[in-house]
């Protein structure tokens, strides 16, 4: 076949990523096509045993990671209805996150790779957050602004083009959703906190209590949360010392309010500033339902596009690294069997 011919083939052939994901408390793989086509999703949660310790326990969570990865990509191969043989590379989160949990993926699939030779891709988990907008969004392109906000990571980012990202802001103590879990676990929500919350904020008045918005001096895109986990522990140790009983949906309502108000308020601020009319939410506290009313209603008043991945792609997943491997794969990046776990890599750094 001439090079010609040879290329046109190879344009219409379909490319298939095997991603693993497991640096925190989610055991996942994923197959995915083409970039933008999930043929199978499997996430195998730890919440429920972490939530006997009030939060992610890292030993446990890599024993665990342990225990159900080979199951996991199995059944992601087989939902999927391909084999090994069908996969032209491997992506897999090789940080940030926790040490121990980031190694089971990246020793799998290094395994996995070396043994079948298909190529290895690591991936960057934020990036893997971000591109999981490109799922059901099927338009999305960039440059657009994007705020990445979990329970490891607040950050605002300008993605200028698959792969190329600027860094606009990010949390100087606790993530929104670190923040969001602390506040649950002080009102006796339990944990996981995001979602507690959420709910129980649907009953409770969000102006009943008022708590900081806090700013960054000189930095005007960085958040900090930590300063309005306190007030909200001074709140509830003020209440308890007047013998005055809390009413835990307006606590957890006015709190919401608080985070939410400062992560628009940033957001729109920053896709003033760089002309963007595209906006994108990801990460689990994405799922927020009162951050996404009011990001839409903002947006709406601006005209610009608002994406939003569904809750199922906002929280941890395989099928998002299969994403932005896919972009990695197109570009050419291959990764050795030298690659390593990177608890504090940092977004658009190549390692
Ligand atoms: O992205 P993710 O699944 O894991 C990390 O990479 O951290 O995010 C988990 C975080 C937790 O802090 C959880 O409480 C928060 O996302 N979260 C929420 C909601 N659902 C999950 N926070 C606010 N509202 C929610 N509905
Ligand atoms: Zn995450």
């Amino acid at each position: 076949m001439s090079e010609k011919g040879l290329q046109g083939k190879m344009e219409k052939e379909d490319v298939l990523i095997l991603a693993i994901e497991s640096s925190c408390d989610e055991t996942a793989a994923a197959v995915v096509k083409n970039g933008r086509e999930v043929l199978s999703n499997i996430i195998s949660s730890q919440i429920a045993l972490h939530t006997l310790y009030g939060g992610v326990v890292p030993e446990i969570a890599s024993r665990k990671h342990i225990e159900k990865i080979n199951q996991v990509i199995e059944e992601a191969l087989k939902e999927a209805g391909v084999t090994l043989q069908d996969i032209n590379a491997i992506a897999v989160t090789y940080g940030p996150g926790l040490v121990g949990a980031l190694l089971v993926g990246v020793s799998t699939a290094k395994a996995i790779s070396l043994a079948s030779g298909i190529p290895l891709i690591g991936v960057h988990h934020i990036e893997g957050h971000i591109s999981a907008n490109y799922i059901e969004n099927k338009e999305l392109e960039p440059p657009f602004i994007c705020l990445v906000v979990s329970g490891g990571h607040s950050h605002l980012v300008a993605v200028r083009d698959y792969g190329e990202y600027e860094i606009l802001g990010r949390t100087r103590d606790d993530a929104a959703g670190e923040a969001f879990d602390k506040v649950a676990r002080a009102i006796g929500l339990g944990y996981p906190g995001g979602p507690k919350i959420d709910k129980v904020s649907k009953e409770g008045n969000p102006d009943a209590i008022h708590f900081p918005r806090a700013k960054v001096v000189d930095a005007v895109y960085d958040f900090s949360f930590s300063g309005l986990k306190s007030a909200v522990l001074n709140y509830l140790n003020s209440c308890e010392m007047k013998g005055i009983e809390i009413c835990q949906a307006d606590v957890a309502a006015s709190f919401q309010k608080a985070v939410v108000d400062v992560l628009v308020e940033h957001s729109m601020q920053a896709v003033k500033e760089y002309g963007l009319n595209k906006f994108a939410i990801a990460g689990g506290v994405a799922s927020n339902s009162s951050l996404r009313v009011a990001l839409a209603k903002e947006c709406a008043a601006r005209k610009i596009a608002f994406y939003h991945p569904s809750p199922i792609f906002c929280t941890d997943n395989a099928a998002m690294i299969g994403v932005a491997g896919y972009y990695e794969y197109c570009k050419g990046v291959r990764h050795g069997y030298d690659l390593n776990a990177v608890p504090n890599l940092r977004l658009g750094e190549r390692i």
